[in-house]
């Protein structure tokens, strides 16, 4: 009777350590085959070239720029996707700024899924200041402040590499080029091509790091160093909104000597300009669904109106669909600003 209880507790103790092992297996194994070129992998960034009909490698940029990235690796079917809401960004900048350059830069080396090529070829047609270009992760960083930091593996460090991979890339590419950049969840619907050198708060409390403009030399160059040696010294990659608002709130704290956005004036920032929520986050992140209902409408426009350009907040909205007759306000702006994309993209934009 003991001996039968004593095998019995060894058996059912075996038996629980097998099924760790076999789970443990499993959860790797499921997490490798289908999280190969899923929304967290960041394994195509090495990865030259897979598709011939590429867009040609971005060598540099002159003049006004405005700069969209797209980081992510996701795949389907051996395609990439920039999606309607992203093209509709990307023509909004153009449609506004038909004085600057309008440049779309993306790592993913594959090639573009055929509604994406179509709604992409559109663009490219229409507006002759859009460009559409591939970088090579490690090419890009060369010669740059942050090319050792990088090489280091610093994304290994990361539990959101692709969005992390965009904190550091919208301050590279600004302190490469200057220019405004832009997040690919944006509708612009005025012309920025006489402000140079700001950002936006997103409350009276943070800068955040959704629009951003530093010139190419003087004071923009100035923060764009100071936000590279941020992004070097307190990188994190487990705190997802370190590295991207983090980095310039606090970069904005040390540069103009004062610790909340709302106090960051354009005489105590040596001239740059920290906009308040209205100008580029006129609706608060917790109120995203303003957006997308008719509810409050006038209200909404008005809100809408009276800015620059307006945030979306797609990581919380993506999923809420706009339907082309809705009569929603990111329906009526986008039919307005990005006409041809949002054509393009029906019923459902
Ligand atoms: C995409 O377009 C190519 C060339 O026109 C065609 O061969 C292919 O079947 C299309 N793929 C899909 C999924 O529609
Ligand atoms: C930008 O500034 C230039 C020169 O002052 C002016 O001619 C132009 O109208 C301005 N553009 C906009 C959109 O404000
Ligand atoms: C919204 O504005 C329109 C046009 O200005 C007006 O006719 C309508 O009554 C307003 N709706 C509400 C609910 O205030």
């Amino acid at each position: 009777m003991k001996i039968k209880k004593r095998l019995g507790i060894i058996i059912v103790f075996c038996l629980i350590i097998l099924v760790h092992l076999v789970s443990n297996d499993l959860v790797k194994f499921i997490k490798n085959k289908f999280n190969y070129f899923s929304n967290d992998d960041i394994s195509c960034y090495r990865i030259p070239a897979i598709a011939e009909s590429n867009f040609p490698i971005f060598d540099s940029a002159s003049g006004k720029n405005i700069f969209f990235h797209e980081t992510s690796c996701v795949t389907k079917s051996g395609t990439f996707n920039i999606n309607c809401r992203q093209a509709c960004a990307i023509e909004s900048a153009a449609y506004s700024n038909a004085e600057m350059s309008v440049i779309l830069l993306y790592i993913n080396p594959f090639k573009l899924s055929n509604h994406s090529l179509n709604l992409i070829s559109k663009l490219l047609k229409y507006y002759p200041n859009i460009q559409v270009r591939r970088i090579l992760v490690e090419e890009y960083m060369k010669y740059t402040p942050i090319e050792k930091w990088f090489a280091s593996g610093i994304l290994q460090s990361s539990r959101w590499p692709n969005s992390h991979m965009s904190d550091i890339l919208r301050y590279l590419t600004l302190w490469k080029f200057g220019g405004i950049y832009l997040d690919l969840d944006v509708v612009v619907t005025t012309s920025l091509v006489n402000l140079t050198n700001f950002a936006g708060a997103e409350d009276w409390m943070d800068v955040a790091a959704g629009v951003i403009s530093f010139s190419e030399n003087g004071l923009g160059r100035r923060i764009a160093n100071g936000c590279l040696r941020d992004l070097m010294r307190n990188f994190r990659g487990d705190l997802w909104g370190n590295n991207g608002p983090g980095v310039i709130t606090r970069t904005l704290q040390k540069f103009c000597s004062v610790k909340y956005a709302k106090d960051m004036t354009s005489k105590r920032c040596n001239g740059f300009k920290v906009f308040p929520p209205s100008v580029f986050y006129p609706i608060f992140y917790k109120d995203w669904r303003r957006y997308f209902q008719t509810e409050d409408f006038n209200a909404t426009m008005k809100l809408i109106n009276s800015a620059r350009a307006i945030h979306l907040w797609n990581k919380l909205s993506f999923a809420e669909k706009v339907y082309h007759n809705s009569k929603v306000p990111y329906a009526i702006i986008a039919e307005k600003y990005c006409p041809h994309t949002f054509n393009e993209c029906t019923p459902v934009f």
